[in-house]
């Protein structure tokens, strides 16, 4: 199984690069600086040079051409403002499930986030408004592609806590938090559970391990 991931150095991106290579997967990560090439390498995932806010359609679509599953886990980050909430958390999401669609990549992943459900309260920080529209926006056009078994992953606030393996997933969770560890394996296991396509579904830590959890959200 071939999966190609979008934000290939980012935190939960390795993490699932080690994870899948480890369990004998082929991997790439899609990155836009040369100079972490050697992580990638280093955690069993093939480097892609690929900017996804200048990239074209066509350069996308061949870089996932003959992949399994897409993962889409970049993010502008949180230095960043309204603007990169825009180019990277929306429209590089919606230009990856484009792409997908046209390699004929059916399985896709989406690291969305809590609170991506409903329109951010008035006293909301703007920046943080904007990346939370974005990625509600993101999720809508990814839904909009019929040919993707897409799953929409929504964390809580992320930790670098060592993973439990033990998760809550559901329609609806309510707030917490959840170490990106759990959310790579959460994201492994989804990949293995094709009844978990057309589901928007929250994670935070829990008491379930990962597996069941999974299972239990499958049809
Ligand atoms: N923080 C939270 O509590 C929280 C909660 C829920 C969900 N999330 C979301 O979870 C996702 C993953 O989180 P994380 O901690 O793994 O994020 P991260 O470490 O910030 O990784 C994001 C990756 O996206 C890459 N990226 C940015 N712009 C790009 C572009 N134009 N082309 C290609 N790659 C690009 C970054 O690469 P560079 O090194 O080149 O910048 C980085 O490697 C993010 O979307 C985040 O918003 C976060």
């Amino acid at each position: 199984m071939r999966t190609v991931i979008a934000g290939g150095h980012g935190q939960i991106a390795l993490r699932l690069e080690r994870l899948l290579a480890g369990r004998g997967d082929e991997v790439a990560g899609l990155i836009r600086n040369p100079a972490q090439e050697e992580d990638l390498r280093q955690a069993g995932a093939e480097p892609v040079l690929c900017d996804l806010e200048s990239a074209t359609l066509e350069e996308v679509t061949a870089h996932l051409r003959g992949a399994d599953a897409a993962v889409f886990a970049a993010g502008a980050g949180p230095g960043s403002g309204i603007e990169r909430k825009d180019t990277v958390d929306r429209a590089a999401a919606e230009l990856f499930a484009q792409a997908a669609e046209r390699a004929g990549v059916r399985r896709f992943l989406v690291v969305s986030s809590m609170g991506a459900d409903k329109e951010p309260p008035p006293d909301t920080d703007p920046v943080f408004a904007a990346y939370l529209r974005a990625k509600s926006a993101a999720d809508a056009a990814v839904r909009a592609h019929t040919a993707l078994d897409w799953t929409i992953l929504r964390p809580g606030r992320l930790t670098d806590e060592p993973g439990s393996g033990l998760v809550e997933l559901a329609e609806h969770t309510g707030r917490d938090a959840v170490s990106r560890d759990d959310v790579a394996a959460v994201l492994a296991a989804l990949l293995d559970e094709p009844g978990t396509a057309g589901k928007t579904l929250e994670l935070i830590g829990g008491l379930v391990p990962v597996p069941d959890a999974v299972r239990t959200v499958a049809d």
